[in-house]
């Protein structure tokens, strides 16, 4: 597959399946707030705190395949200045409703991440989760993303993590092997099925994980590089999950978690 392959792979998955989708009428706020309320309080109730939305007032952030929005809302909640790019369009009319409904602003854009638009040196924050291990592009988005920062600004990115309890017991283990589907769907269709409403056949966008050492290197031209790994529950350890008490899955998720994410300044 060459790379507009796998952008039409990424259109026609998100297109279908909105990352994040929950039931309700797409056309109301209480079905955005639904969505929040999932991510942050049940999906991955790790993020705000990590994350800290809020803390970029006045300050111009870009994110990077903003999905549904939901990210880039709280940034702009907490006073900052809102711009995104993604090349769903499912996703750039979600998001432009979901700022809408909430008397919120942004330039939302749909534009691939490799090939930016926007001038050098112009945001304070550069954001994307989960989104930059669905192109091949991803050493080109990373130069794109140092590109657009402002001398100072801050890159964050989140990643799936290869050594992932997820990836390696629940991907690799008990589907990949145990269920025969690496045999089945060859590995790039096995690991396309972890994003809801893929079949790793007709629905197989690229999904790629990564080490820290890669991001590390990947990171090279930024300063004050730091990496976290985040997001473990039970069930990224399949049926052994349940034997498994809450403190020790807490203790382990810094090394087995299914993002990698780095916090870098140009
Ligand atoms: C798994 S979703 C994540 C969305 C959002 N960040 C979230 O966490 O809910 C991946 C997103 O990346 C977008 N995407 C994939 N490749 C992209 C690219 N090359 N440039 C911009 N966006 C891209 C997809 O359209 C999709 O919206």
């Amino acid at each position: 597959m060459n790379s507009s392959d796998h952008k039409q792979a990424a259109q026609k998955q998100w297109n279908q399946t909105p990352c994040g989708e929950v039931a309700g009428n797409k056309e109301n706020l209480d079905y955005f707030l639904s969505v929040e309320h999932n991510r942050y309080d049940v999906y991955a109730p790790w993020m705000k705190d990590f994350f800290k939305f809020d803390a970029y007032a006045e300050k111009k952030v870009l994110e990077i395949g903003f999905g549904q929005g939901t990210d880039l809302a709280q940034f702009s909640l907490g006073g900052a200045k809102c711009f995104g790019v993604d090349i769903t369009k499912k996703h750039f009319e979600l998001a432009t409703n979901n700022f809408q409904l909430r008397g919120l602003e942004a330039e939302f854009h749909l534009e691939d991440a490799s090939k930016l638009h926007f001038s050098d040196n112009m945001f304070d924050v550069v954001y994307s989760f989960g989104v930059l291990h669905h192109t091949p592009d991803t050493i080109r988005c990373f130069s794109e993303a140092y590109r657009v920062l402002k001398p100072g600004g801050e890159f964050i990115v989140a990643l799936y993590y290869r050594y992932s309890a997820f990836h390696m017991l629940n991907v690799l283990l008990i589907n990949g092997l145990i269920k025969g589907k690496l045999k089945k769907l060859g590995y790039d269709g096995l690991i396309a099925t972890v994003e809801k409403g893929a079949d790793g056949i007709h629905i197989k966008p690229l999904v790629k994980t990564y080490s820290v050492r890669q991001l590390k290197i990947m990171l090279s031209d930024f300063r004050e590089v730091s990496i976290n790994i985040k997001h473990l529950d039970k069930s990224h350890f399949s049926l052994f999950g349940k034997f498994l008490p809450s403190a020790l899955v807490k203790l382990l998720e810094s090394k087995l978690g299914w993002y990698v994410i780095a916090k870098a300044i140009k």
